[in-house]
């Protein structure tokens, strides 16, 4: 064994912080980064999410000038998601021409053209029973909530949702989703697909946020999250349906997944830091055990680093008003 030291000595690139900014391989910028926001219908103010610090449900009223204030700080896009007090068996608010759904893309681009609205489409939120879609029994039925995915796609477009980002989970979703906004005359809106969901234990904040109505889980539709074959399996027949950009989530528990989808397809790879992740860090940097700013940043250059193009995250705007 012939040793490379003395001659190698990675350190000498490590001396000064300039030398350690040139040679540093991963970066990410407000271009990588979406920020899921929460939309209340009926509300005068903003709501408090107690189970993640910083974050708030924005009153419908109150949206066009939230939007604004993210606009001027840097952010180029949003994730939608509403708190819908019209709940019922299957979600139908969520195909309303003037429903919450359609509401929240209109309001976006009416204040701010230019922010890019990716429209979160799935039924949870609006179903009285919290599941993913509609019911048989104790079972969520896979192909009628397909159909219906398909007409929340289109009103989506209609109101002027740049992308349409399906976290269902149903079978064949991808392609139900592509047909119908291809006959509905948006064969130019891209399909961001929720193409490697788990189901996570770390989804637990975002319950409290999305005021879930769910009993259960939704270990039927989501991956196991011990699955790594699958979960390439999963994101391949997505881009098969017609799938414009790929999805792993949650992404920090999950940095083997991005890397096996990145290496696996030639789509942009995009990864979710979900509300747990969020919560995690922002507890323990309250409690004083982490840096806060440090870890936000170490955390998502490790996503980009693993192969994500893009990543939602809860931290986008305090990024953004840090300058990154
Ligand atoms: C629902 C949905 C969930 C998230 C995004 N869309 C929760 C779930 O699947 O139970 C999670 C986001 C987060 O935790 O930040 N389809
Ligand atoms: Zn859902």
């Amino acid at each position: 064994m012939s040793s490379q030291f003395p001659e190698a000595r990675p350190r000498r690139l490590r001396r000064s912080a300039e030398l350690r900014g040139l040679f540093q391989e991963t970066e990410f910028t407000l271009n990588d980064l979406v920020l899921p926001i929460f939309v209340e219908e009926e509300i005068d103010d903003f709501v408090p999410i107690t189970s993640m610090p910083g974050v708030q449900r924005i009153p419908e009223s109150k949206l066009a000038g939230e939007i604004e204030r993210y606009a001027k700080a840097g952010i180029k896009s949003v994730m939608t998601f509403g708190v819908s007090h019209h709940l019922d068996a299957s979600g139908s608010d969520t195909w309303q021409e003037r429903g919450l759904v359609s509401r929240m893309s209109s309001i976006i681009k009416d204040a701010v053209p230019e922010m890019i609205v990716m429209s979160d489409t799935c039924f949870c939120e609006y179903t009285d029973h919290g599941h993913c879609g509609v019911m048989h029994g104790a079972e969520v039925d896979n192909d009628r909530t397909l159909v219906n995915l398909g007409k929340q796609a289109v009103a989506a477009a209609r109101a002027g949702a740049d992308v349409i980002a399906p976290s269902a989970a149903m079978d064949g979703q991808v392609q139900a989703i592509r047909r119908a906004l291809d006959e509905a005359g948006f064969s130019h809106i891209p399909i961001m697909a929720y193409s490697t969901k788990f189901a996570s234990a770390l989804y637990g904040p975002f319950r409290e946020a999305g005021g879930s109505a769910l009993k259960g889980d939704r270990k039927s539709y989501q991956m196991n999250p011990m699955n790594r074959r699958e979960a390439v399996r999963e994101s391949l027949l997505d881009e098969q349906e017609g799938a414009d950009a790929l999805m792993v989530k949650p992404a920090g528990a999950y940095l083997d997944i991005i890397r096996d989808i990145r290496e696996a397809s030639r789509l942009p790879v995009a990864a979710y830091q979900v509300s747990g992740e969020y919560a995690m860090i922002k507890f323990g940097a309250q409690a004083g055990a982490i840096d806060e700013a440090r870890v936000v940043r170490e955390t998502l250059g490790s996503i980009k680093r693993a192969g994500a193009d893009l990543i939602f995250t809860y931290f986008a705007m305090d990024l953004a008003l840090a300058g990154i």
